[in-house]
């Protein structure tokens, strides 16, 4: 193991949460490259302690989610030979070098697991490797910083084996929702299941109407409910229905056209399934940003 994380709970914590915190380190130092034995120490508390921490050495006095406290000065991967030398050089009497500390909040932790509908285990772990990354030299300062550093996270979360939703998990969460779909004039089930940016996953099923024009799809209840809650970004959305392969109608391309321009749509039935990016399924199609342009060429 090359490297070890010292915890210490100050309040309880979920059955096994030690062990997958650990295997979250261990996949992150992995991904940045680090070879040396390190260790770092992890606090779980509660809000009115990270409050009076986050006080203390930062002059900020609110709660926050997660804190990290760099020990060495370590820069990202491309100076890993400098980071190498740097540590082997502060390295301790048991020969590892300590990279720093990093503080969580249980209560904090637990929310946003909630708002973004993922178990606290991940929420836990996801706030662990973004503490541990600083700890290596990453920061989120610029875009392009704050970009390498999420790709550095997903990577040691997917390795750690809590990576986000697969296809597999949204086209079987697809399926599920098709269970609740309301359709005594057609037949026809549909459900669906959009990822968001975020993490989150809104499904939805198709929802008919006696005066049929006023039928919902399944994608357009789910892309409603997701922004009805304030999320506007998506990256994929499974599809799933009963009776054959459904491809979004062109109300629906349209719908999510608006949010997502670049969306996988990922199409299941049964066994069945095909994949296509939106602008296959709505060429030259007319966006929030069409009519914009429109108006600028004509001042
Ligand atoms: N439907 C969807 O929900 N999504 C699609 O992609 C295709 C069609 C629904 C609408 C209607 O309730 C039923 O399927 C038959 O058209």
């Amino acid at each position: 193991m090359s490297v070890l994380l010292e915890i210490a709970w100050d309040v309880p914590m979920p059955t096994g949460a030690e062990a997958l915190l650990q295997k979250t380190a261990d996949a992150c130092v992995e991904a940045e490259g680090i070879s040396l034995p390190v260790y770092a120490q992890l606090r779980v508390t509660g809000d009115e302690e990270i409050r009076q921490i986050n006080r203390e050495y930062r002059n900020i006095d609110r709660a926050t989610d997660v804190l990290s406290f760099p020990s060495t000065d370590c820069k990202p991967q491309k100076t890993l030979g400098h980071c190498e030398k740097k540590l082997l050089r502060e390295r301790d009497e048991t020969g590892r070098c300590f990279l720093g500390d990093i503080i969580i909040s249980l209560p904090r932790a637990a929310e946003q697991a909630r708002e973004y509908g993922h178990p606290l285990e991940r929420e836990f772990a996801y706030l662990t490797a973004h503490a541990l990354f600083h700890l290596m030299g990453y920061d989120h300062m610029r875009d392009e910083d704050k970009e390498r550093m999420r790709a550095m996270e997903e990577k040691a979360l997917n390795k750690a084996g809590i990576g986000r939703v697969t296809d597999e998990e949204l086209i079987a969460l697809a399926k599920e929702a098709m269970q609740f779909s309301y359709s005594p004039y057609s037949h026809y089930r549909v459900g669906a299941a959009l990822l968001a940016k975020n993490g989150r996953v809104f499904t939805g099923c198709n929802i008919e109407n006696a005066s049929y024009g006023a039928t919902n799809c399944a994608e357009r209840t789910a892309l409603f409910k997701a922004v009805s809650e304030g999320v506007r970004e998506f990256t994929a959305i499974a599809i799933a229905a009963e009776k054959s392969i459904a491809w979004p109608c062109g109300i629906c391309r349209q719908a999510l056209n608006e949010f997502a321009p670049n969306l996988r749509v990922i199409v299941a039935w049964g066994d069945n399934r095909d994949e296509a990016a939106l602008p296959e399924l709505l060429p030259h199609s007319f966006g929030p940003n069409s009519g914009m342009l429109d108006i600028l060429g004509k001042e």
